[in-house]
């Protein structure tokens, strides 16, 4: 990560607190019910790791791929691969999504995912960009609101890379 400047917006630790608290929140929302995880691959898959362990109602796994990416930014188009291992016919299900950027990828799953016939669909997003979007409404959870930076770590990549750093951290852009 030599070149890359960066700084740290989400310690560790923050993560970590603000992952329990929605795991909370969930578990009260859907007490007596059981739940459909889906995890919109990959960036959601260590956020989705912490949060289902802090998740206390039953629950099922899927994962969805999407991907719409280059380098900082959407290049637009989306192209989806999900393969229905689980029937979400009349069950409760949960998005699980590392961010919302311009929420093109969002709308596109939720379109795709209400096909299935859910009995309800929510979403859980650990970072929403507010200022990119006007799709809050269809968030259900949300981890941080943060502006319009690019950021890595926690499953977040720059064409592929820094998923596996512990922290979240914007990229500061050289001028
Ligand atoms: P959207 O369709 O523009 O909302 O983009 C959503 C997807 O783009 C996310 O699931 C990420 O994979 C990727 N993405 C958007 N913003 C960032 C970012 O700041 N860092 C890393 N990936 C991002």
């Amino acid at each position: 990560m030599d070149e890359l400047k960066t700084r740290v917006l989400f310690s560790k630790d923050a993560i970590a607190h603000r992952v329990a608290e929605l795991g909370r929140q969930i578990s009260q929302d859907y007490q007596g019910e059981s739940l459909v995880v889906l995890g919109a691959l990959k960036g959601s898959v260590i956020f989705l790791s912490d949060i289902v362990r802090s998740i206390t109602v039953p629950l099922q796994l899927d994962f969805i791929s999407v991907s719409s990416y280059e380098g900082t930014t959407s290049l637009g188009q989306i192209t989806t691969n999900y393969s229905f291992n689980i029937d979400l016919t009349n069950q409760h299900v949960l998005l699980i999504e590392d961010i919302v950027d311009t929420g093109l990828t969002l709308q596109h799953l939720l379109a795709l995912l209400k096909d299935g016939g859910p009995k309800s669909l929510k979403v859980c997003t650990l970072l929403n960009k507010p200022e990119a979007h006007q799709l809050s409404h269809l968030l259900d959870y949300i981890g941080f609101n943060i502006s319009k930076e690019f950021v890595i770590g926690y499953g977040l990549d720059l064409n592929e890379n820094y998923r596996n750093l512990p922290s979240i951290l914007q990229v500061i852009e050289e001028s």
